[in-house]
């Protein structure tokens, strides 16, 4: 392994899942100040979208994002060979192959959780990144999909996509339904089974598997890496209640000193925000991935209320930011 995979390994221990829409260059640089350790994935890009789209709005990021993985989605080798270049070139960390996703436009491209079912092709995809990328391709699956029988399935993906050379996986713990449910059933309807993912750490012990699905806390992701899996990855909790997850993800995850804390992310965002603005940017593209940030604490239907209410409005600025953490402050110094 080189040290740049070791210590993507060791990020990974952590990590914010892919999740369209939602991860951007915004979220993720608001989630680098609430964690320094925690891996970041991007949303997922399509190999044509990197070949043939504008490059720099698809793949941007920041210098401060780093440790971050591009995810890729695709089933032409060929494509994804040169998608993997492109990105590998444009500085992530690593580059990911999402088979797991099972929305109709990813089906409808033959890639997505679909490719559970060809572990062949996911294998030639991934030879041919491997063969062009100097960092590390990893994959993103679920234990099958239909009416497929994980038990048997998933080992012989693992072991077939290995075989070309993989050695990182992050497995959703759940089938996905390719008819029938819709995405979003597809996140919460079939049934975890985190057991067999355990199981499959201890069929191969040489691979790095990350345990993803229904992961709501660091409470909850601590007994994951205890019981002997590499990492985990948390999606939704992650994204509604950022500061939950991450603020304390360094210190108890990796046993770095001191914690962050979400006010102190706030002040951190508005040279991001005016540097935003001044490039033509809304601040409703900024401060909507900031929502969450006081979940479950004094003030925070507040801060929600004058962010969303006042973001889109034209011409609105830090200010706003300012005066909506104000009103979180103004509460927990009263309580
Ligand atoms: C809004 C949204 C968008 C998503 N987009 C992607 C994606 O682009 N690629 C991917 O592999 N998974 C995607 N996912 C699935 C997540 O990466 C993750 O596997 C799933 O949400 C389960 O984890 P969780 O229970 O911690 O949220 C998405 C999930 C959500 C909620």
């Amino acid at each position: 392994m080189t040290s740049g995979q070791t210590a993507l390994s060791d990020a990974a221990r952590l990590s914010v899942a892919p999740m369209m829409d939602w991860t951007d260059r915004h979220c993720r640089h608001l989630h680098r100040l609430l964690s320094r350790r925690t891996l970041l994935y991007t949303e997922m890009v399509t190999a044509p979208a990197v070949i043939h789209g504008d490059r720099e709005r698809l793949l941007g990021f920041g210098d401060t994002e780093h440790p971050v993985a591009l995810q890729l989605g695709g089933s032409d080798p060929a494509e994804l060979r040169e998608a993997a270049r492109i990105g590998a070139e444009f500085g992530y960390d690593e580059i990911n192959l999402n088979c797991g996703c099972p929305s109709d436009r990813v089906q409808s491209g033959a890639f997505g959780a679909v490719l559970m079912t060809r572990p062949d092709l996911v294998a030639e995809c991934c030879a041919e990144m491997i063969a062009v990328s100097p960092v590390e391709v990893t994959v993103k699956c679920r234990i099958g999909v239909d009416e497929q029988e994980p038990e048997t399935v998933l080992p012989h993906f693992l072991e077939t996509v290995a075989a070309a050379g993989v050695r990182r996986f992050t497995i959703h713990a759940r089938k996905a339904w390719l008819q029938g449910l819709s995405p979003k059933e597809n996140r919460d309807i079939p049934p975890l089974d985190y057991d067999l993912v355990a199981r499959m750490k201890r069929a191969f012990p040489h691979l790095h598997l990350s345990v993803n699905g229904g992961v709501g806390s660091l409470d909850e992701a601590e007994p994951f890496l205890k019981a002997g899996l590499d990492g985990v990855m948390i999606g939704r909790a992650a994204y509604h209640a950022p500061a939950d997850v991450l603020c304390e993800a360094d210190r108890r995850i990796w046993g770095d000193p001191g914690t962050s804390r979400a006010e102190a992310a706030v002040r951190d965002m508005l040279p991001y925000i005016e540097a935003h603005l001044s490039a033509g940017g809304r601040l409703h593209q900024v401060t909507r991935h900031m929502l969450g940030l006081f979940a479950g604490r004094p003030g925070a239907r507040g801060w929600r209320r004058v962010l969303s209410e006042g973001a889109s409005r034209p011409g609105a600025g830090p200010e706003l930011v300012i005066e909506a953490l104000g009103r979180v402050e103004d509460l927990q110094q009263a309580a």
